[in-house]
């Protein structure tokens, strides 16, 4: 479903304010931090609580092993300007029909700054450019009217309410279903120019073409390189 272009943890998308990047194992512990927390959980279908030992890093590996293998990108929301911590996750993940399914979380601390909805957006901007869906779903509990919101400044249309399986929850809950298709998408990006790109191995993707990257190369790779060295030795998940 995804490219070969973000099975490479290189990969990265870029917003006004994020770097949204692979996990790396690093991360767990500012992962932990917001996911261990009920109020965060209670509005996720498959977030656990409490929070078992080890889940961060469980998630990591996941999620690296799913991007590895086209099945999802799962990045990491970093606020830009120095090696800062892991504010969040946005997920895009393969559902049936070959249509992708949303996720996103932001830690307390970093709500209501929009950080959130530049992470979505980007990331749907990077589904309809680089894989064939033909729309994105994302699903929100009733109680959740942030998430909502979110989803509606993403162009999101409201589909229907329903009641969801939400596994981490212990069962059916009642969810606002919404979905955005490939041709509202086109309809509202002519409106509205991106303001992302997604960088790989040299390439940069300004979110029409991929051309040149906008800054030189050896910027880049001094950055990667600094984000290698915070993040210390990796482990890749199994083949
Ligand atoms: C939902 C969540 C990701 C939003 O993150 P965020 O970075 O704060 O989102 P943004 O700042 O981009 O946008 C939030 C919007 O919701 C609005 N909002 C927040 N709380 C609200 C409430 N109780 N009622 C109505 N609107 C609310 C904000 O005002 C903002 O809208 P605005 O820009 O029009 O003012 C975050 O609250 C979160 O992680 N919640 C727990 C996990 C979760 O719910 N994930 C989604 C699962 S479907």
């Amino acid at each position: 479903m995804f490219p070969d272009l973000t099975s490479d943890d290189i990969f990265r998308l870029e917003t006004k304010r994020l770097w949204l990047r692979w996990p790396r194992a690093s991360d767990a512990e500012a992962i932990a931090e917001f996911a261990s927390l009920a109020e965060t959980a209670r509005m996720t279908a498959a977030l656990p609580h409490p929070y078992p030992p080890g889940e961060a890093e469980r998630f990591i590996l996941k999620a690296r092993s799913d991007n590895a293998n086209g099945k999802a990108l799962v990045l990491i929301m970093v606020q830009k300007g120095g090696l800062r911590p892991a504010i969040g996750v946005a997920s895009a993940t393969l559902a049936e029909n070959q249509e992708v399914e949303l996720g996103y979380v932001v830690a307390p601390h970093a709500r209501g700054k929009g950080y959130a909805t530049e992470a979505v957006q980007a990331l749907v901007e990077a589904v309809f450019s680089l894989t064939n869906a033909e729309r994105v779903r994302a699903n929100s509990r009733t109680i959740n009217p942030a998430s909502r919101r979110v989803l509606e400044k993403c162009g999101f249309a409201y589909v229907d309410t329903g009641f969801d399986l939400l596994p981490a929850r212990g069962g059916l809950h009642p969810c606002d279903r919404f979905q955005l298709d490939r041709k509202a998408f086109a309809e509202a990006r002519a409106k509205a120019p991106a303001e992302i790109s997604a960088h790989s191995s040299g390439e940069a993707w300004d979110g029409r073409v991929w051309s040149r990257p906008k800054r030189p190369m050896v910027q880049q790779i001094r950055e990667t390189e600094k984000l290698i060295a915070a993040a210390g030795p990796q482990r890749r998940p199994e083949a």
